[in-house]
């Protein structure tokens, strides 16, 4: 390499080490170093210093007036952040002391050769931790220079170590990599499929998968045993901080296995990861049902780093006259326990709220709680003397006693009630939960303290409803999918259900279970239906006539005819995952090329329009040469 250049004569130098390498070990050696110029300084004291980042980290060099050479001080004046450049020189011990925020910082390299590789426009942001980062948009355009920022570059890495330990686990329990289809015929999910037109077949279409679901349901039938794929899913639904339409699973399934069997080689999967990634085994999982779930914590993926329980006083409140609690109670009151329409009275006591909920803060509340369909939320405060203020506790006042005993309450706290139909009120309370926690401090900022036990909470919830009832369309819907086996004390009264009995129906148990790590549902899963009659039958309480069964999954029914296995098996949310094992909160950051809020990828601009050429030959053209 000549001392300075900027078209390298004989192509690009070759580098000794990276940006991370250098230590004390290599003072006296001549090594090359290639990278992106990270800072550049100019102290005015005959030295000028200049960071050079690699993915692997920063190592300064430094051009000493006094032993560089005119013409390479001149090329590096010239240097700008982003330019890409090769350095050799001898390695020294750092000049000015060492710098305790490098691994490198004991050391400098004397740059005496410099080529310039490439120069760079003036780049639009600068990828450095250490500055405010710029509006998303920004980043996601010029999604080259922000992926350069160190915190990005570790967020990958975290990334590739997962899914490695996953290939890694799976592979030593004896599951098969299998690879299954892209374009295939839509599995129901829950969300809206993304289509692609046939040009081979006018006016048929293929959906994108919402998941391998019965792909690897057949490889199951197929004798496979043991199959695992970490495999994209696309899934038109609306976004949300931990949603991609398109998105990665870790996706699993076993033959001949009951449900703790799944369940512990899962979980096994996930301990495995947290120790790997962050240095501890998180322990076993404590297991609840959904019920429990939705009746302490008002929600199927608790977060349980803090307690804040939910308590049903529908006993209780019903000795009061208070209008609203009444009118709730009086809904659908004959229906049993947990009926989506059976009206209830749900509370919730905050320790210490009455100090530190300030009516600023109780005040929104009301709005809050109406997001998910709930009237308002009465609300109450425990004074010194045991009694209540405000306005309700004229109300609750005669029911003082019981009340205090339910909720355990105490001096200084206070309660929120919400009342309506077991639906609403229990979500509403759920949702409300969630928020308090924040206002009170409980919830620990995310990514804080990964390495400490006591920040990961994990947790199954099993024992799901089988189906959801939706009053708007006034049908049931599978609330895992319609794949997923009633749980197995379970078959004959699913067998004999009638159709009509919406209560028998929604009082079904599935062999469903979600694996929940501090209120974030990382997995879901269940057994299997393996034969013909059940799965019929699923298909009938959905709503489907046999025809329409027919003509959506014939293949899985004939399948389930040829010997399938009983079987099971889970799917990962890897992009979770790796959100929790990352420390962060936007699902964006830990996808290298993820899509915008509106389903855009901003940096190749899709989607966009395309030919009506195209369209044509796609038979989905909106006009045709003869009608224009
Ligand atoms: P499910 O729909 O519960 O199950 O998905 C499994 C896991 O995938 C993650 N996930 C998502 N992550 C990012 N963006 C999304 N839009 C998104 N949707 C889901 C979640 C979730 O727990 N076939 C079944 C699995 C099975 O039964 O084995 C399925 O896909 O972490």
């Amino acid at each position: 390499m000549s001392p300075t250049s900027t078209t390298p004569a004989a192509g690009v130098p070759v580098r000794t080490h990276s940006c991370a390498d250098l230590r004390t070990d290599h003072v006296g050696q001549t090594v090359t170093l290639t990278g992106w110029v990270n800072s550049y300084r100019d102290h005015g004291t005959g030295l000028v210093f200049i960071d050079l980042r690699d993915r692997f980290g920063i190592t300064q060099l430094v051009f000493d007036r006094e032993d560089t050479t005119q013409e390479i001080l001149e090329a590096a004046d010239k240097l700008r952040n982003e330019d890409v450049i090769a350095a050799r020189g001898p390695v020294r011990v750092r000049d000015g002391g060492p710098n305790p925020k490098l691994p490198t910082g004991e050391v400098e390299v004397v740059v005496q050769e410099l080529v310039v590789l490439n120069e760079t426009a003036n780049p639009p942001f600068l990828p450095d931790d250490m500055l405010d980062l710029p509006n998303e948009e920004l980043r996601l355009r010029h999604r080259y220079i922000d992926l350069r920022r160190p915190s990005m570059q570790k967020i990958l890495e975290t990334r590739h170590r997962v899914t490695k330990i996953a290939r890694d686990y799976f592979d030593e329990h004896g599951f098969l990599d299998v690879e299954t289809p892209i374009l295939c015929k839509s599995t129901p999910e829950g969300a809206r499929d993304f289509l692609v037109p046939s040009r081979l077949n006018p006016g048929e279409w293929y959906a994108l998968p919402q998941s391998p679901q019965l792909f690897k349901q057949i490889l199951m039938v197929s004798g496979c045993d043991r199959y695992m794929q970490i495999c994209r899913c696309f899934r038109d639904e609306d976004l949300r901080a931990d949603r991609q339409p398109e998105f990665s699973q870790i996706d699993c399934e076993m033959s001949f296995v009951d449900r703790p069997q799944v369940m512990d080689m899962m979980e096994g999967f996930a301990r495995r990861l947290w120790e790997k990634v962050l240095g501890f085994d998180p322990g076993e999982f404590p297991r609840i049902t959904y019920r429990d779930a939705m009746e302490r914590y008002g929600i199927d993926r608790p977060d349980l780093r803090y307690g804040l329980e939910i308590t049903d006083v529908s006993a209780v409140m019903a000795k009061t006259d208070f209008k609203v609690f009444s009118g709730a109670l009086a809904k659908d009151a004959e229906a049993p326990a947990f009926s989506a329409g059976k009206g209830v009275v749900k509370a919730i006591r905050v320790p210490g709220g009455a100090a530190k909920l300030t009516r600023k803060i109780t005040d929104g509340y009301t709005e809050f709680v109406k997001l998910f369909g709930a009237g308002g939320v009465p609300t109450t405060k425990v004074k010194d003397d045991g009694s209540f203020e405000t306005g309700i506790a004229k109300f609750i006042e005669p029911v003082r006693e019981e009340l205090t005993e339910a909720l355990g309450l105490e001096p200084g706290d206070s309660v929120f009630f919400t009342a309506d139909s077991y639906a609403v009120a229990t979500k509403a309370i759920g949702e409300l939960r969630q928020k308090i926690a924040r206002d009170m401090d409980l919830v620990p900022e995310t990514g804080a303290n990964p390495s400490d036990p006591a920040s990961w909470k994990f947790v199954w919830v099993t024992d799901f409803p089988m189906f959801e009832y939706d009053a708007e369309t006034r049908r049931f819907y599978a609330m895992h999918h319609p794949f997923t086996a009633p749980r197995s004390d379970q078959i004959e009264a699913f067998l004999a259900a009638d159709p009509g009995d919406k209560h028998a129906i929604e009082h079904i148990v599935s062999a469903g279970y979600d694996m929940v790590v501090n209120g974030s549902e990382i997995a879901g899963g269940s057994i299997r239906i393996h034969s013909q009659d059940v799965q019929q039958k699923v298909f009938q309480l959905l709503g489907m006539s046999d025809e329409e069964a027919k003509a959506k999954f014939s293949f899985l029914l004939d399948a389930l005819k040829f010997g399938a296995p009983p079987h099971g098996g889970i799917a990962f949310g890897l992009d979770r995952l790796v959100m929790h094992l990352a420390g962060t909160d936007n699902i964006r950051d830990v996808i290298a090329f993820p899509k915008t809020q509106t389903g855009g990828d901003v940096m190749c601009d899709a989607p966009s329009p395309v030919d009506n050429e195209q369209l044509k030959e796609l038979w989905v053209a909106s006009t045709w040469e003869g009608d224009e």
